[in-house]
């Protein structure tokens, strides 16, 4: 296996299209460099050493046997300790042993959690975080002349520059809090492009959109009268690119489009998609609910105009989420909630907003939960994301092979590029009785039409059984989903 081969030679991974792999490399990103990265990982591992110098690190989860094909690495073979799979620099068991949840049993048998993409699971450096936060900082933000308000600020805005620092973008000031990718796309919709619109104009979709992203363009299209336009996809759930680029007319006002699509697992050429847009005048949301657990993203590689993502599907709490916006947008918009935090005067005749991101934050924010997502994002830096996007393909990779051998199995959604998802169907089963079928012998996974309907009926179905993997997934914990699979299908 050739770990992190894959990653920075493929443009569509990361939608950057057209860069080198030097552009691809984390200081570009603005991410930080390998020294600096030991350093940032200190807290949360110690000193975990080189390949060479931890042979004495006890295996607990993955057995030392690993069959070839599995990501396993470079020691294969050289004695104990040698098949361990790494993620980066760090051994898997290690990465486990920082969630808690993943040691839980149910059903009498070890938890297999293989819903990620639904919701990741939390180290325990973010729940210390958040107690941490309510032992020591809790107060309200900005408003206090107290100590305990200066921490609780500190804590909010260190998080903000946390969040900018992940996604590359410009400054923490293109940054708003929000519950998450729902909330920042009908933000998005709501206060810029909604302004925009006038009867006739045209928005453009994508088919492999989940519903965050169709509702809020429909709710603005009925109250604007302008249209949807949806781009649509070929045989294995990839952008057709050709008919994306017909679908531009001097109509077209806004994009809205998947970094990866939540029911089948495809990366979308986003980098390319964004200029062919650029080039026609028009504006492009990214909406990387999917991917920024999975990948380096990079919003000012990408060139995207917004960008949103969730806390919790990058294991983070629930509640939190961001959406970036260029600085220009964000001044342009309009808030489109009203109240305190977001003003710097306010009459009874008039309002003068704050500058972005608070004229987007009315309200007391979530604080704590932004403090728990800045501990996140520095959990998984620590890693390195690129590390993350090189084990978990070769997981996937894996994966696929193991579930072909499954007799009757269907795939939905074989694109060239895709991240953690493995979505099918299977012969003679409803996807309801299989998810309970794994369910019974302790594994997680999605069965259903996972908010993503139109995707799914282009395809001819109501729903799919959807295993997703994160980088705590193990070769075993794949094995134990087919030999269930297979049980069932024999
Ligand atoms: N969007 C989430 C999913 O894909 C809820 O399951």
């Amino acid at each position: 296996m050739t770990t992190g081969s894959w990653f920075p030679s493929s443009d569509a991974l990361s939608g950057a299209g057209g860069l080198s792999n030097a552009q691809l490399s984390p200081r570009a990103y603005g991410l930080p460099d390998e020294r600096e990265l030991a350093a940032l990982a200190a807290p949360y591992f110690g000193d975990w050493g080189t390949q060479a110098d931890s042979p004495a690190y006890a295996p607990s989860v993955v057995p030392l046997d690993a069959a070839p094909g599995r990501p396993q690495d470079q020691r294969a073979g050289e004695g104990r300790g040698a098949a361990l799979p790494r993620v980066g620099g760090v051994p898997l068991e290690r990465i486990r042993a920082d969630f808690p949840i993943l040691s839980e049993r149910v059903e009498g048998k070890p938890l297999i959690w293989l819903d990620n993409a639904a919701t990741t699971q939390r180290p325990r450096q973010v729940v210390d975080r958040l107690t941490y936060f309510y032992e020591h900082e809790n107060s309200n933000v900005h408003r206090g002349a107290h100590v305990l308000a200066a921490r609780a600020t500190d804590a909010y805005e260190a998080a903000r520059e946390t969040v900018a620092r992940f996604i590359g973008a410009p400054g923490p000031e293109n940054i708003v809090f929000v519950r998450g990718t729902t909330e920042g796309i009908n933000l998005a919709a709501q206060s810029y492009v909604k302004p925009l619109l006038a009867p006739g104009d045209e928005i453009i979709l994508t088919l492999l959109e989940h519903h965050a992203n169709i509702v809020p363009w429909q709710l603005i299209a009925q109250e604007t009268g302008a249209v949807l336009r949806v781009a649509p996809v070929d045989e294995t759930g990839q952008i057709l690119f050709s008919e994306y680029a017909k679908l531009f007319n001097s109509r077209t006002r806004f994009v809205s489009l998947a970094h990866v699509s939540n029911a089948l697992g495809t990366v979308l050429p986003v980098g390319e998609m964004t200029a062919l847009a650029h080039s026609r005048g028009v504006p492009v949301l990214v909406d990387g609910a999917q991917s920024v657990s999975h990948m380096p993203v990079n919003v000012t590689a990408l060139d995207a105009d917004f960008f949103v993502f969730s806390g919790h599907k990058v294991f983070g709490p629930t509640g939190i989420g961001a959406l970036y916006g260029k600085t220009e947008l964000l001044e342009a918009a309009k808030p489109y909630q009203g109240g305190g935090n977001m003003i710097s005067d306010v009459t009874f005749e008039r309002t003068v907003y704050n500058k972005p991101p608070q004229k987007f934050e009315a309200g007391t924010g979530n604080i704590a939960d932004a403090a728990g997502l800045g501990a996140a994002l520095d959990y998984v830096t620590a890693i390195g994301m690129e590390n993350i996007a090189a084990y978990e393909h070769e997981l996937l990779t894996y994966a696929t092979a193991e579930l072909a051998r499954v007799p009757g199995l269907r795939p939905i959604g074989t694109a060239a590029q895709k991240a953690s998802v493995l979505s099918f169907v299977l012969d003679g089963y409803g996807v309801a009785d299989v998810g309970q079928a794994l369910s019974r012998a302790g594994i997680a996974v999605r069965a259903g039409h996972h908010c993503a309907q139109p995707i799914l009926r282009h395809f001819g179905l109501e729903g799919t059984v959807r295993p997703s993997l994160a980088f705590y997934n193990t070769p075993e914990e794949v094995d134990a989903l087919v030999k269930t699979l297979l049980a069932l299908a024999h």
